[in-house]
């Protein structure tokens, strides 16, 4: 793993942009795995001002994303469909049809499952897949468990999830209770992963997935294990790592 330091938020989502930028100038018809989540929203927004100066061509670009709400339609507002039209492909001139996400409408989950994971093998996997990451290690949904699931599957939501999730709903009932994530085997099969991670609350988690032990406890631990992966990080986020380790350690990873 390498880790790639910032000043702030706006210099990682700078940095993290150029290497997608880089990815899609050097194969134009890349396939971009991607994330939902406050995180990456700036490398968006990084990624949209490169098309309008003319400096990224999207028109070959291929995308995966990482998760979505079940029985939610991609033209609700708080479905990722509409999240990723919102902040990325409504303002690039990628082609729609090329963009996926799960279907969180589908009537046989495992089924809609089945076909992302045949989706993704058929456009010769991931080029490079972008993550967030949660405050307890969960990167797409795969939360902290006893094992790391290894395909794409249907979750049931955590209570602290639906309930966080209430404020956006008129109703309970409107409140998903289930996703479809990609699995950690589907994740550690791109090519190159980029995780970023900002602020405080992310430093701890930061720090036990590059320094802790490999456990599906932690999700992204399972990171150390990929032969490609770049974390870019905030100086907030880097905080923690600052803080423990030694000069030794920090070779490893700068
Ligand atoms: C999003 C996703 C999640 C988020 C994570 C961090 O598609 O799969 O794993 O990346 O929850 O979310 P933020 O960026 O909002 O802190």
């Amino acid at each position: 793993m390498k880790l790639i330091k910032s000043k702030d938020y706006a210099e990682m989502c700078q940095k993290a942009a150029r290497i997608f930028a880089a990815q899609v100038t050097l194969k134009p018809a890349s396939v971009l795995g991607l994330a939902t989540g406050s995180t990456p929203v700036g490398m968006y927004q990084e990624l949209v001002k490169k098309y309008d100066e003319g400096k990224v061509d999207f028109s070959a670009v291929r995308t995966v994303n990482l998760d979505e709400y079940v029985g939610l339609s991609g033209d609700n507002d708080q479905s990722y469909r509409y999240f990723m039209n919102h902040n990325l492909f409504d303002h690039i001139n990628i082609d729609k049809a090329n963009t996926h996400v799960p279907s969180g409408l589908a009537a046989d989950l495992e089924a809609e499952c089945a076909d992302y994971e045949a989706v993704v093998a058929s456009m010769g996997g991931v080029d490079i897949q972008l993550l967030g990451i949660g405050n307890n290690g969960h990167i797409g949904f795969n939360e902290p468990c006893d094992c790391f699931p290894v395909t794409t599957h249907p979750v049931d939501l955590t209570e602290s999830t639906i309930t966080a999730n209430a404020r956006f709903f008129a109703t309970m009932d409107e409140v998903p209770k289930k996703a479809i994530t990609m699995g950690i085997g589907t994740i550690m099969k791109a090519k190159k992963i980029v995780l970023m991670a900002n602020g405080k609350g992310k430093a701890q988690i930061i720090y036990d997935t590059i320094f802790g032990p490999v456990t599906p406890q932690v999700p992204a631990s399972v990171l150390q294990l990929h032969p490609d992966v770049l974390v870019f990080v905030d100086e907030e986020a880097y905080s923690v790592i600052a803080e423990k380790c030694t000069p030794e350690q920090l070779a490893t990873i700068l």
